[in-house]
């Protein structure tokens, strides 16, 4: 079925690979971010049926205004991929309050802010399929990702508790936890040591992610897990503290070997 997609985050990463794949398999897009030149630029390069917007996901009148422009360009939303994310780096300690607040601001309250807005929308029209771009952070409590982490665990456990709520309702929910991912995102965390753990394991192109979420656009899971063997692994690891406090430095001390190799050979 071709359905109407609206993607936050679309101008980069994962969002746009998102969109690009979306548009591949027949479906329109609203690609929405908060940098709006970047977002148009990349709507414009993916056809006529995309269109770019701005979109802050911490507005809440910018959720309605959205949702209204997709409602005018291709008469409502099917989907919504709520997929903005940011990231300051650093141990908790060393990032400013005001750093830790923009994690949760966009992270969890504009998710949560984009997620109410497509219940009300969706319902009324009586149909509707909300899939959350989350992380294996969700599961895992990792250093270098205080922040990040804790507004991870909570969208999850938001989304869920929101499914639950509606379960007697029209609409479906998807939530897709994807592994470190080569974006603009993984370069800051190359930046920074403190974010060294994030190399510890390999990486995947945002287009492998963007091929689980547009599948799951169809087949709608309530929950993937990425990748699909080891990631049971790490979301099972996240329930004992004492394990995690013993094999967690242990993959640090490994992403921090694999990150040197990195920046000697990119260095060359
Ligand atoms: N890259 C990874 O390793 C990784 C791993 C797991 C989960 N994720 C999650 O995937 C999602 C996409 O990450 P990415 O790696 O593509 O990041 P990215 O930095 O490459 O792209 C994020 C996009 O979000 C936009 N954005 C930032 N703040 C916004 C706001 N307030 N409103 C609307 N748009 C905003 C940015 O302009 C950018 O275009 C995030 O939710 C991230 O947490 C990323």
């Amino acid at each position: 079925m071709k359905e109407n997609i609206l993607v936050t985050g679309a101008a980069n990463g994962i969002g746009a690979a998102i969109a690009e794949l979306a548009i591949t398999r027949g479906h329109r897009v609203l690609l929405t971010d908060v940098d709006e030149q970047a977002v148009r630029t990349r709507a414009r390069s993916l056809g006529d049926r995309a269109t770019g917007h701005v979109l802050d996901i911490r507005d809440p009148a910018a959720w309605d205004k959205a949702f209204d422009v997709a409602e005018a360009e291709f008469g409502g939303v099917d989907v919504l991929v709520n997929n903005a994310g940011i990231i300051h780096t650093g141990h908790a300690k060393d990032l400013s309050p005001q750093q830790h607040r923009d994690i949760v601001e966009v992270n969890l309250l504009g998710a949560i802010t984009g997620t109410c807005t497509a219940i009300e929308r969706m319902t009324a029209q009586g149909y509707g399929h909300i899939v959350t771009v989350c992380s294996m952070t969700a599961f895992l409590p990792l250093p270098g990702y205080a922040t990040y982490s804790g507004t991870k665990h909570g969208l999850r456990a938001f989304h869920h508790s929101v499914a639950i709520e509606e379960r007697d309702g029209p609409l479906d929910f998807t939530i897709i936890h994807p592994p470190t991912t080569r974006t603009g995102m993984l370069d800051q965390e190359m930046a920074d040591p403190a974010c060294a753990i994030a190399f510890a394991e390999k990486s995947y192109a945002p287009e492998r992610i963007a091929v689980t979420v547009i599948d799951a656009v169809a087949t709608k899971p309530v929950e993937v897990v990425f990748p699909p063997l080891g990631g049971r692994f790490q979301r099972i690891g996240g329930v004992f503290p004492r394990l995690m406090r013993w094999v967690i430095p242990l993959a640090e001390a490994q992403g921090l070997r694999r990150r040197a190799q990195l920046v000697a050979a990119r260095s060359k």
